[in-house]
């Protein structure tokens, strides 16, 4: 078997005239946490589209375990082992977490137009898969639309992980979540590789990807700049790939110069502003003392 549970050879897609990836080449590992970078329209959500067969590659190969694959529907790639995860979680927020948990994968009992949905195994094994994640449900009964953002997303990671997924695929999983929600999220990616399973994240966030990744892609538009093993990049290079250095930097100028021109027009403002700071401070000393 080959080294990489995905390899991406030259890989091209096109929407019309719109060059969405070009020439894009990748290898994904088990137990590693891989984590894609760029900016808005780099490409990030194109390429794990087509890894989870949305859609198809305009040019170039796809090997699955190092066969060569064609995937014609996401539905494929998920009996093949690669689960996304995407930002609408595609959860139902009126039906119950074990409904959610099972969806699409119904146990049933009995037989024909007798079968029916089987609530109480279903609601023992959604609440076991949850507490291997380290989620606590109190009742697997209640409407997932009662559980938070971060709750909501370990659920759709740990749903992947229990149905035996070998690749994890989540887009931005923490763009919306607080600090200690995303934590939650992160320390259930980490479960994830521990177990075994390659994981695909992409994120804006560098205090995100930094600690959980193993590895570095770098998209700009739609062309890769690189893979980087964590070992090789610090992390104000992670966030120089993820901002544009060069943008960053020439905004700071800009800011800079906006400074400059507006102290040079008001200097009056800019006393008053001085005498509001002097007051500022005489009253802390006050409070102080
Ligand atoms: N179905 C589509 N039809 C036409 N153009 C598309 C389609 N999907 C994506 N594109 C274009 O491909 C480019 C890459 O888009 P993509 O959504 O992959 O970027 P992204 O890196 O995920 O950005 P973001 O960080 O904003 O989510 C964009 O220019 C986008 O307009
Ligand atoms: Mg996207």
């Amino acid at each position: 078997m080959s080294e990489f549970i995905i390899e991406l050879k030259n890989v091209s897609r096109y929407f019309g005239s719109v060059i969405a990836l070009q020439d894009i080449n990748m290898q994904v590992k088990l137990g590693e946490v891989h984590c894609l970078l760029g900016d808005n329209g780099a490409g990030k959500s194109t390429l794990i589209k087509t890894l989870a067969g949305v859609h198809k590659p305009s040019e170039g190969e796809f090997l699955y375990e190092g066969k060569p694959m064609t995937l014609t529907s996401p539905r494929q790639a998920l009996d093949l082992g690669i689960a996304t995860v995407y930002q609408d979680l595609a959860l139902v927020s009126l039906m119950s977490v074990t409904r959610n948990f099972f969806m699409g994968r119904e146990l049933t009992k009995g037989w024909g137009p007798f079968k029916y949905f089987d609530t109480q195994t279903a609601n023992k094994i959604a609440v076991a898969g949850l507490a291997e994640m380290g989620i606590e449900v109190r009742d697997p009964e209640q409407a997932i639309g009662t559980m938070s953002g971060g709750e909501r997303q370990c659920l759709a990671i740990a749903r992947a992980i229990h149905f035996g997924a070998k690749v994890l695929i989540l887009d931005e999983p923490t763009a919306a979540l607080g600090v200690k929600q995303s934590a939650n999220v992160l320390k259930v990616v980490a479960k994830a590789k521990a177990r075994g399973l390659a994981v695909i994240l992409i994120t804006h966030n560098v205090h995100h990807a930094y600690p959980v990744a193993d590895r570095f892609t770098l998209l700009n538009r739609g062309q890769s700049l690189g893979t980087f093993l964590k070992a090789d990049v610090t992390r104000e290079e992670v966030l120089e790939m993820m901002a544009g250095g060069q943008e960053l930097a020439d905004l700071e100028s800009e800011l800079a110069e906006f400074q400059r021109a507006d102290s040079a027009d008001n200097d009056g403002g800019n006393h008053a502003l001085d005498a509001g700071q002097a007051a500022t401070n005489s009253m802390q000393k006050a409070a102080n003392g």
